[in-house]
Formats: structure tokens, sequence, C-alpha cells
């Protein structure tokens, strides 16, 4: 649920050239039901750092408020801090193995992000992480997360894992709720992690990659997932080459 490494820029490691942006738009018979008529999952560029910044604060402000974070400490999140952390980390391009993607609504807002590597931040590890997914509060609902998710768990296969893990709060019963739909469940393993300075608790999730998704359960038809699917795999596939 943290950050930290998991922007995933390039240091001193080996990269990868991927293009600066590449975007597929969903076409709007994938929500049939939706006001919104599509919305796009790309690669982040620097000038979507401000936007990311946000979302991350007022996500975790919704999510962790009311125990699961103390008051203050959510109350003392800054967007702009989040932002700078994401200007640097977007002016170099991701390592090799680590994707991020933002969601955008049909207006051009970027309302999500997703960022994902090998587990820990190890480059040498066989499993890969989904360290990061955050969809701003007034989207939530609308199938952004749920687009981020696939084009996580996507690169994560592209990039070679067989599994990918997360860490999640115990207490994030929605977030908990929005992965078991698609196919995480529980390992049992459990950790206190520092994040971002104050210290939570955290369960394991677990889910095999390669595999199909499972979408009998989810409120949208087979049909358009196909499609959801089919756009999100291609920034991937350009990003290999
Ligand atoms: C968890 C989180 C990422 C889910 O994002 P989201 O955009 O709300 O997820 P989705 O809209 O894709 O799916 C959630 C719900 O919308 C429904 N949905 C999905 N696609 C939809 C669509 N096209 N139209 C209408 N509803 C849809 C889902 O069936 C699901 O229903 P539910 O509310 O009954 O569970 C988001 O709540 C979040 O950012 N939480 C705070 C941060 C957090 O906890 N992150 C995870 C930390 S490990």
């Amino acid at each position: 649920m943290g950050l930290g490494h998991e922007i995933g820029s390039a240091g001193a490691g080996p990269s990868q050239p991927r293009p600066a942006s590449s975007a597929e738009a969903i076409p709007s018979s994938a929500f049939p039901d939706q006001e919104h008529p599509a919305l796009i999952v790309r690669e982040p560029v620097e000038t979507d750092a401000p936007s990311i910044g946000t979302v991350h604060v007022r996500a975790w402000q919704k999510a962790y408020r009311g125990g699961l974070m103390p008051d203050e400490y959510l109350d003392g999140l800054f967007g702009d801090d989040r932002a700078q952390m994401w200007a640097e980390g977007l002016r170099r391009p991701p390592r090799a193995t680590f994707a991020r993607f933002v969601a955008e609504d049909d207006g051009g807002s970027v309302v999500g992000f997703v960022t994902v590597g090998p587990a820990d931040g190890e480059l040498n590890s066989s499993e890969g992480e989904l360290y990061a997914l955050n969809v701003d509060p007034d989207a939530w609902g609308r199938g952004f997360g749920q687009a981020l998710l696939l084009a996580a768990t996507d690169a994560l296969s592209e990039a070679g894992f067989r599994e990918a893990l997360l860490w999640v709060h115990p207490g994030n019963e929605r977030a908990r709720a929005f992965y078991e739909r698609f196919g995480w469940g529980s390992d049992g393993g459990q950790r206190q992690e520092e994040v971002l300075g104050v210290l939570v608790p955290e369960v394991r999730y677990r889910r095999p990659l390669g595999i199909d998704h499972d979408f009998a359960s989810t409120a949208v038809d087979s049909d358009a997932v196909g499609v959801l699917s089919i756009g999100l795999r291609l920034p991937v596939l350009e990003t290999a080459t």
C-alpha cells in the first residue's frame, strides 16, 4: 500500500525503452450503463505528477479514516509532497519489470494510478508485486480500479512473473473485497510496515498470473471486459519492443 521505490523509475539500474506516453481509449460500449463514455489507461508523464499526488492523498484520506490510520497523520498529508516524489520518479523511465499506469476519465482528468514491479523491489525476485493502487474517491465504483488492476497484472505477466502479491491493511474492507472479486486471496502473511512514516498492519494477498481474469461475478459483462482487456494490453506490448 506504500510507494517508496514503487514508482519504479530507473536509477543506475537497467532500463527498458518505453514510449513517453501510450494510451488506449476504451470504447464507450464497454460501459453501456455509465454516464462516462470512455476511460483511458496510459503510462504517466511528468506533468501528471500533481494530479497523481492529489489522487493519492484523497484516496488515503477516504480509505484510512476511522481508525485505520491516525486522523492527524491523514490530515497532514499533502498532495504537493506526493507530487514531488512522483515528478522525480517520472523524469526517468521505469526500470525493466516495473510499470506504472494512470487512468483518465473522459474529461482528461487523471483519477487513478497503479504501480507494479518485482516483489519488494528486488530485481531478482521471481514474484511480482502490486505496490500501490489508488482511485480518487469521487470516481470510485466506475470501473477505474478494475481497469488499472488489469493493466497492472497484464504488465506483470508480460514481464515474466507467474505470481503476484500485494499488501493491504486488514481493515480496508473495500479494497479487500475488490481484490477478492478479481481472484486475489490472503495467503496468511502478515507484517507491520512503516508506510510514509506510520506503522500499519498489513496482510498479504496473492494471485497467479497468466490466467484469465475471472469476471464472472463482476458488474461488467464479459463481452465488455474483452474489449477492456484488449485495450489495456496494447500499451504493455508496445513497451516490450
Ligand atoms: C480499492 C479501489 C482501488 C477500487 O477502485 P474503484 O475504481 O472503486 O473500483 P471499480 O469501480 O473498478 O470496482 C469497484 C466497484 O465498482 C463496480 N464496477 C466496476 N466496473 C464498473 C462499471 N464499468 N460500471 C459500474 N460499476 C462498476 C464493481 O463491480 C465494484 O462494485 P462494488 O462497489 O459493489 O464493490 C478504490 O476504492 C481505492 O482507491 N481505494 C483507496 C485506496 C486503496 O485502498 N487502495 C488499495 C490499497 S492496497
